[in-house]
């Protein structure tokens, strides 16, 4: 019989700080205008004094809550991060403790994809009878990793978490996932933290990862569908990675899937990281857009480069 990964709760959270388009061209050379124009943001959360963890452990407790099971229940945790609160303990133990779970805990960074991996390794071990109720979060401050001098990156990116709860399920769940990775680009999208005396901040080719996103997504979307024997119109929402409005509309339209069916946040979150799809799948959740038995799709890519979809009947 078929074992699925299945979603039964989905929380996120987001710091109050509201930073603007026009708060950025206070401090560096930019325009509400051009954000607006080349990436869709208008503006994007930012941690004052809250961890990485602090993040996680709201959203958490709210994925919780929505799938109606205690901390206690949970068989595994995996925290996708990029901005771990400490080289370790890995951030999922200290939110193990903090959520009052008992069950292994790491954390898993593929920067941008980490939810999509994390996903995918959280459905191996539901899928394998190894576990059976499974909490994924994803969670970022990213803010920290950001040099708020350069304006092409600074602009991009915010701070949040999205969490979900996964159950085996015999009747659906996940249905297929496709993870890729390719080291050949690590120049074009990293931060160089030699890990003895710097801490880097994001350094990006703009141009180059805007290119090889929309190829590789479009790309590894189709695949996805193709694995299922379906086609785009079978699907009833696309919840990509939230980095650039351009980067979103450019794969909807290779893999013909009309825009009024793709969710969108970044507007008022930014690129929040491995934080992001789980963020806008939340919201569209609890704005009752997204109802169960549809049928999504998640995409996302990161440095590395890593990327990776999933299909999933709700
Ligand atoms: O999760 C993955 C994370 N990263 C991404 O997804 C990033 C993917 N790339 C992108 O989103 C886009 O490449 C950017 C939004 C980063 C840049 O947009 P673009 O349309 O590729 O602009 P560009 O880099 O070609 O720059 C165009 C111009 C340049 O000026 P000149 O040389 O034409 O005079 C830049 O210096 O815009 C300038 N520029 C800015 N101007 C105002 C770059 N950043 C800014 C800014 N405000 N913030």
């Amino acid at each position: 019989m078929n074992r699925f990964a299945r979603i039964i709760g989905t929380g996120s959270y987001l710091p109050p700080k509201i930073v603007t388009n026009d708060d950025l061209s206070k401090t560096i050379d930019t325009s509400d205008e051009w954000i607006t124009t080349r990436t869709g943001i208008k503006e994007r959360r930012i941690v004052t004094n809250e961890s990485t963890c602090d993040l996680g452990v709201i959203a958490a407790n709210n994925a919780l809550d929505m799938a109606g099971i205690d901390a206690a229940g949970l068989d595994l945790i995996i925290l996708a991060t990029t901005t771990p609160d400490k080289i370790f303990p890995a951030t999922a133990t200290m939110l193990q403790k903090a959520i009052g779970a008992n069950c292994p805990a790491f954390d898993l960074q593929s920067v941008c994809a980490g939810f999509i991996f994390a996903l995918t390794t959280a459905e191996q071990y539901i899928k394998t009878g190894a576990a059976n109720k499974v909490l994924v979060v994803g969670s970022e401050t990213i803010s920290r990793i950001v040099d708020w001098q350069d304006r092409s990156s600074a602009v991009l990116f915010g701070d949040g978490a999205g969490a979900v709860v996964l159950s085996g399920s015999e009747k659906t769940g996940i249905l297929h996932s496709k993870l890729c990775s390719d080291g050949n680009y690590l120049s074009s999208l990293q931060v160089n933290n030699n890990f003895i005396n710097e801490t880097g901040f994001i350094e990006m080719s703009g141009n180059e990862v805007f290119k090889i996103a929309v190829n590789r997504l479009s790309d590894i979307a189709q695949d996805t569908l193709n694995a299922c024997q379906m086609s785009s119109d079978e699907l009833d929402w696309m919840i990509p990675h939230q980095a650039n409005i351009r980067i979103i509309s450019a794969v909807a339209k290779r893999i013909n899937m009309p825009m009024d069916k793709v969710v969108v946040t970044l507007d008022k979150h930014g690129n929040t990281s491995a934080a992001s799809i789980p963020l806008a799948l939340d919201i569209a959740i609890r704005d009752g857009r997204i109802q169960k038995g549809q049928t999504l799709l998640f995409e996302g890519i990161g440095g590395g480069f890593s990327w990776g979809s999933i299909l999933i009947r709700a």
